[in-house]
């Protein structure tokens, strides 16, 4: 392995940290990293797979205004890339504003999920719930060759580098991104049209809007979609020809919003909505859907079936999980967190569109979120999907499971006691001629070696354990989303020039 260090932040956190979401597997990291040709631990690297996994996590550097929340910490990127049977590893902070000015201030400036934005040192800032720091540390989506991090409280979509995984400033659509809302994490890119789909969300009517970016990357619709106050939507999904968003009963307190205080509450007797907005609709050709109450963080796919729109999801038995008085006072802060808690089971719902009537059915009684798929079937119909398993009680992922949606057979996968795995990419071989014809690709973080390694497994075969595992230089923070993109793909949108520079192969 050729290794160098690129970079280094400073942190202000204290040594003796007790935080469970700063400690343990979360430690965040400060020091990035150009790694090339990494080493093989065990297996053979594959010749035809090609691209890279990209995945976002929480790094803090500074200790919060008074309480910190897992979802707080600085983006950084993690760039794994494969070409021709060897790999290469970058990771990168994303260069945000936030985090420029707190490098300034040399502490925090804006409070966290767990405070109140009126204990912000600044007034400005951004997102739903205003006064934040958009820390980008939540989605990465790649959209014509550039990934995109975002913030799941909606900001600014900043604009990586996929080899380098170096920021290359804001984007802009040619002037036409909606600064004064900005975008929430998870848009969606349709790999067969390369248009962006988008959604954001806030506390002023009309509370969320819809939008579409072209392949040519300027913003060509964006229309209101009315709710009635302010909600908290997290994902969306698409169809060939329509865009699905969401209304579910988990939302701030109104009561309590006037004081400030941004309490989720799950209303148990509303019902979940849903909106079927034809992808270059407008605001009055929403059609919505009404199905039995829940919260869903993230949908894996959706797709047309005759009259009707099938959805799938994660349903949460349990969207607001109490406190079992279990632990000590910063492991009970965020137990709710965890997918056992939750009780998040694979959801289908199927949207009549000739009704208007919702049949919803469990697919099955395993607990599993963060269900991934092969990006080709995006809005079409298919058949796998592959999803984390939950540590009990923590927000971390201990294995693996391949849901095959046909037969209902499951497959697992688990990492090991102490080991920690990220949110899983499906990366079709090259040549692939199957929807599970390639490979899945993770990171882990074991805290029995006190490293991380980079997994890649057959996507047929899960429960074989990885057909190869690499060393990464330094053991990574545990963390939220991550994405696949193919080498093929990202090489069309680059001169031969610029990417041989950026790879540095
Ligand atoms: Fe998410």
């Amino acid at each position: 392995m050729d290794v160098e260090i690129v970079g280094r932040m400073l942190s202000t956190l204290p040594a003796d940290d007790d935080h469970p979401y700063r400690t343990g597997p979360w430690r965040p990291q400060t020091t990035e990293w150009r790694a090339d040709d990494l080493r093989v631990v065990q297996g053979e690297i594959p010749t035809d797979l090609d691209g890279v996994y990209l995945r976002n996590t929480e790094n803090p550097l500074h200790p919060a205004v008074r309480n910190y929340h897992p979802f707080d910490g600085d983006g950084m990127v993690h760039v794994v890339g494969f070409r021709d049977g060897s790999a290469f590893y970058r990771n990168r902070f994303v260069r945000t504003d936030g985090l420029l000015a707190e490098a300034d201030a040399g502490g925090a400036q804006w409070a966290g999920v767990s405070e109140m934005p009126s204990w912000s040192p600044r007034e400005d800032g951004w997102g739903a719930r205003e006064r934040m720091k958009d820390a980008s540390s939540t989605d990465i989506v790649v959209h014509r060759g550039t990934a995109l991090t975002s913030f799941y409280l909606c900001g600014d979509l900043y604009r990586v580098d996929p080899f380098t995984a170096e920021t290359r400033g804001k984007e802009t659509w040619g002037g036409g991104f909606p600064l004064d809302w900005g975008v929430s994490a998870h848009p969606k890119a349709d790999e067969r049209t390369g248009e962006l789909l988008f959604f954001n969300y806030g506390k002023q009517a009309p509370y969320m809007h819809y939008g579409v970016v072209d392949a040519d990357n300027a913003l060509s619709h964006y229309i209101d979609v009315p709710l009635p106050g302010p909600r908290l939507p997290h994902d969306m999904a698409f169809t060939e020809n329509y865009a699905i968003l969401n209304d579910f009963p988990l939302f701030w307190d109104p009561s309590l919003l006037g004081q400030g205080v941004h309490a989720p509450r799950w209303h148990r007797d509303v019902p979940s909505r849903f909106a079927v907005i034809p992808r270059r609709g407008r605001t009055e050709d929403i059609r919505w859907f009404e199905a039995e109450s829940t919260f869903v963080l993230h949908f894996t796919n959706a797709y047309e079936d005759g009259d009707e729109i099938v959805l799938d999801g994660f349903f949460q038995g349990d969207p607001e999980p109490q406190d079992n008085g279990m632990g000590t006072k910063w492991q009970r802060a965020f137990r709710y967190l965890a997918l056992d808690r939750m009780q998040t089971r694979l959801h289908r719902w199927r949207l009549n569109l000739t009704n208007g009537q919702v049949r919803e059915e469990q697919l099955t009684d395993s607990i599993t979120e963060f269900g991934m798929i092969n990006g080709a079937r995006a809005g079409q119909p298919y058949r796998y999907a592959w999803a984390a398993t939950g540590e009990p009680g923590w927000f971390l992922f201990d294995g693996l499971v391949r849901h095959d949606l046909h037969t209902g057979a499951e497959e697992r996968l688990r990492f090991g006691d102490g080991i920690y795995g990220s949110e899983t990419a499906m990366a079709p071989r090259v040549g692939s001629t199957g929807e599970d014809d390639g490979y899945l690709v993770t990171l882990v973080t074991d805290m029995n070696a006190d490293a991380s390694f980079c997994l890649v497994l057959d996507a047929a075969r899960v429960a074989d354990g990885p057909v190869c595992t690499l060393e990464l230089p330094e053991r990574i923070s545990s963390g939220t989303h991550s994405t696949w993109a193919d080498g093929r793909e990202l090489r069309r949108w680059h001169t031969a020039d610029t990417a041989a520079a950026a790879i540095g192969l």
